[in-house]
């Protein structure tokens, strides 16, 4: 499908090499939307100092020899130097009537597939999943899903914290209560558990010295206390399973890839760094310092490898994950969707694998960060209580207000329509209210705002979408039937205006893989509904003036709801016929 982008490119690069000559031919002409024309392209700004020229006579230049003869009706300088481009209806209506015809809406492969790893989600075995683990879960699917429909072999994978020394205390309290005894209730309730060993780890000073002999007896492979550990684990996966299908998340059970799975690897690594020279020893463990990193009074930073008692930690696994990842998994694009306050631990670990030799070009890896979720004081989001907001319960809570929502703006639904739509409503909004905003900021929860049918919100772009099919519903079904294959005439300026944004899905979508920032697509998506809703007040679709105009709005109308819904599917939203 065409986004006039690609059309028009190749036409500034011949006008380029033209006007300018081979060297400058491959200059990015840089068009992007533009409110006083289609698109703009800023090039002859770009060119101006190595041209020697003022923009404004360099953009002459170029529009001296651009062809776009049939693309464009216009072509104006504008401002300093920019070039205004305005779309020939005729074109536009054809590339909208091939767009139609497209069953990916435009998201097409990507020139350069590759296998990239998402690293997301990664909650700790024995602890509730709470709302620091949304925007890792939410944001890494997202990605997952764009990576993948731009034609790269994605593999998931959920790092799980299913390692190291809380299994101790979990496992002595489990032995405590008497297995049966606990794993007919507190497993259920893993959280509680989890704090209960807690406190007796704390108070209990013969408990916490079992404790300890039981993180050793894990460690050394001790078959008893493995089938203890694994009962945590299994209990832990079968919970966030339960999670992520409430969520509509794709992480399944074959994507858990925990610490633990990477233990017996950790003594080969220390080997390996050593044998490099990248290591010394400091305080009794075994630490790498690599270069650029150092506190603010200037000493050098360590990155722990091995702990002063012999144990392992997280950075010799992640180390660990990173070489499994580019020696067995074959990736060239590692990605860790985590939390901006582990910024320094992934830059120290990036920096000591790039030494050892376990990251190299092509293979490149990048921290995904992101910031906090607030409340509405802009502090941290707690529960009143001052607790923590577990996820399951943050869920609860959406659907049901969703529920209440959808009940006020259309009571004839049925019951369990009523509950299947509130549930698509729900998590939509709860996860469109973290990706829309940039995910590198902090962003305060509102219940109110996101689950708005107003603005910028999933219950916005739900309902368009809704609408759409409403009008299919209405439709003639010979109608119906012939918008399938009719051609898309653009007339108005509200049509045309529609067509040009159904146009964008698969740059944003490139974009988005490129730059990981699920917020544009949302952006992107909340420009298409309102464009549309701008075009249904302004132009009639059913009681259009004539068959073949009506066919016409039919088919874009159609359009939308597809490039609507697909778009929502990236971001691992689901879009009802009717709600
Ligand atoms: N389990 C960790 C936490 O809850 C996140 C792990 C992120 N992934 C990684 N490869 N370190 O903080």
């Amino acid at each position: 499908m065409a986004d006039p982008r690609t059309t028009l490119e190749p036409r500034f690069e011949a006008a380029l090499r033209a006007a300018l000559g081979d060297e400058l031919a491959k200059t990015d002409p840089v068009i992007r939307r533009s409110d006083r024309a289609d698109f703009q392209a800023d090039v002859a700004m770009a060119l101006a100092k190595k041209v020697g020229k003022p923009p404004r006579d360099v953009a002459k230049l170029i529009i001296d020899h651009l062809d776009v003869t049939g693309i464009c009706d216009k072509v104006e300088i504008a401002g300093p130097g920019f070039i205004n481009l305005t779309l020939s209806g005729d074109w536009l209506s054809r590339a909208t009537t091939d767009a139609a015809r497209d069953l990916h809406c435009g998201v097409s492969p990507s020139k350069a597939p590759e296998t990239v790893v998402v690293d997301y989600s990664a909650p700790n075995v024995a602890k509730e999943m709470h709302v620091g683990h949304v925007r890792s879960t939410v944001i890494g699917d997202s990605l997952a899903r764009v990576l993948e429909a731009v034609g790269n072999t994605v593999v998931r994978q959920n790092h799980v914290g299913d390692w190291g020394t809380p299994f101790g205390m979990l496992i002595e309290h489990l032995l405590d209560l008497g297995e049966e005894a606990a794993l007919a209730t507190s497993i259920t309730d893993l959280d509680a558990f989890y704090k209960q060993a807690r406190t007796k780890f704390d108070e209990d000073p013969a408990f916490a010295e079992r404790s300890r002999q039981r993180v050793v007896q894990l460690q050394g492979g001790d078959e008893q206390t493995l089938v203890l550990w694994r009962r945590f684990t299994d209990a832990s996966k079968r919970y966030f399973g339960a999670v992520y299908d409430r969520l509509g998340i794709t992480l399944k059970d074959e994507h858990v890839r925990g610490e633990s799975f990477y233990n017996p690897m950790l003594p080969d690594i220390v080997r390996e760094l050593e044998k490099k020279g990248l290591t010394e020893v400091s305080d009794g463990a075994v630490c790498a310092f690599p270069d650029g990193f150092s506190n603010k009074e200037g000493a050098r930073l360590p990155l722990i490898v091995r702990k002063q008692d012999g144990g392992y930690g997280y950075a010799a696994t992640d180390l660990a994950a990173l070489l499994s990842r580019t020696r067995d998994l074959g990736a060239t694009r590692l990605l860790y969707v985590v939390g901006a306050p582990q910024q320094q631990h992934f830059a120290m670990v990036f920096a000591v694998a790039k030494a050892a030799g376990w990251l190299h070009e092509p293979a490149r890896a990048e921290h995904v960060a992101f910031g906090s979720i607030l409340g509405p004081d802009k502090k941290m989001f707690k529960t009143r209580a001052g607790g923590t907001v577990k996820l399951a319960e943050l869920l609860d809570e959406a659907v049901q207000r969703a529920a209440a929502a959808v009940a006020e703006k259309n009571p004839d639904l049925d019951e369990a329509t009523r509950a299947a739509v509130a549930r698509k409503i729900g998590v939509g909004a709860l996860k469109y209210a973290d990706l829309s905003s940039d995910r590198v900021k902090d962003y305060i929860f509102d219940w109110d705002r996101m689950l708005a049918f107003e603005g910028n919100t999933a219950a916005y772009l739900q309902y368009v979408h809704a609408r759409v099919r409403s009008i299919f519903r209405k439709a003639e079904a010979a109608d119906v039937e012939a918008a399938k294959t009719a051609d898309i005439v653009l007339r108005e300026p509200a049509e045309h205006a529609l067509a040009l944004e159904l146009l964008g899905l698969g740059g944003v979508v490139a974009a988005v893989a490129e730059t990981l920032q699920p917020h544009r697509l949302c952006t992107y998506l909340f420009a298409v509904a309102t464009r549309f809703n701008t075009f249904f007040d302004q132009c009639s679709v059913l009681k259009a003036e004539d068959v073949a105009t009506r066919r016409s709005r039919l088919a874009l109308a159609d359009l939308t709801a597809r490039v609507l819904a697909r778009g929502l599917d990236l971001l691992g939203i689901e879009a009802p016929d009717r709600m």
